[in-house]
């Protein structure tokens, strides 16, 4: 099941959005990048990879007929599959592998099997050839599906929501993916720290944002976009719309719009 040629698609860029702390925006981030880089004219797919199924539901999809614990229990049991298995088309131009509840129950039979980090990896590479982004959402722990991203995927970005000054989970996060490079994905990079739901006037978020910039920001890229907080973004992941098409003229829309651009470069 061992996969490391990367290189098979050069320009597919794979990005896992990942931070083991809850609510931080991952799943929003991972749909309204996606949304962004579609309206860009990229060819994009997103692999929700945690079993709440936000991502599919910021994405308008409920109830998709195959998912990502489909996939993965085909690929356990050895199946070959064919490129597109398991994708669905969505309203405003994204593709997805959907998950739902059912996933968490491939947790355990992930346990037992051999190289269980490497699982997602092999649906990655059979895809990118397809796409010029695979954006891997992922739920919030460290876990095994996270484990399966970061072996996935060629850098991580990460969505840092800034409520408390604590950065004690941020630097767990940071080595957790060095861990993963030096024994699973060498190539693995972190592609940036996002500031998300942000009220930028408050003096706590300017102390946090200073003192993540300080113990970070020589080493890690931090994203000049920051994405502030806002009412209509809170409502939008029910909506199954995304924020471009919610609140088109709103704070919001236009930090995705700015943030897809820093992402392409
Ligand atoms: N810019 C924003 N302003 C206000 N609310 C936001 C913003 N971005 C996201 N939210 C809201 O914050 C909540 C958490 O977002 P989201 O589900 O994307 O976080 P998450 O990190 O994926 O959570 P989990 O860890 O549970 O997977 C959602 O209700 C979402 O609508
Ligand atoms: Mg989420």
């Amino acid at each position: 099941m061992t996969m490391n040629n990367k290189i098979a698609n050069n320009s597919c860029k794979v990005i896992a959005l990942t931070n083991q702390k809850g609510g931080v925006a991952k799943s929003f981030t991972t749909a309204s990048l996606a949304v962004g880089l579609v309206q860009e004219g990229k060819k994009v797919l997103v692999i929700d990879n945690d079993p709440q199924g936000h991502a599919s539901r910021c994405l308008g999809v409920k109830n998709a007929s195959v998912t990502i614990a489909d996939v993965m229990d085909r690929l356990i049991k050895g199946e070959q599959l064919k490129a597109g298995y398991g994708i669905t088309s969505t309203e405003e131009g994204v593709d997805l592998l959907a998950a739902n509840v059912n996933y968490a129950m491939l947790e355990f039979s992930l346990i037992s099997v051999m190289s269980r980090e490497k699982v997602l990896e092999e649906f990655v590479q059979m895809e990118r050839e397809f796409y010029d982004y695979i954006l891997i959402d992922c739920p919030p722990n460290l876990g095994i599906f996270v484990l399966n991203a970061l072996n996935a995927a060629d850098s991580a970005l990460i969505p840092v929501k800034l409520e408390d000054l604590s950065i004690d989970g941020l630097q767990q996060l940071i080595q957790t993916i060095g861990m993963a490079k030096r024994h699973l994905n060498p190539s693995l990079e972190i592609c940036g720290i996002l500031f998300t739901v942000v009220e930028p006037r408050t003096v706590l978020a300017k102390q946090s944002m200073a003192a993540i910039r300080e113990a970070y920001g020589e080493h890690v890229k931090i994203y000049d976009t920051i994405i502030p907080k806002s009412v209509k973004a809170a409502e939008c992941p029910a909506s199954g719309i995304s924020i471009y098409k919610y609140d088109p003229c709103g704070s919001v829309a236009a930090a995705y719009k700015s943030l897809t651009r820093e992402v392409i470069g």
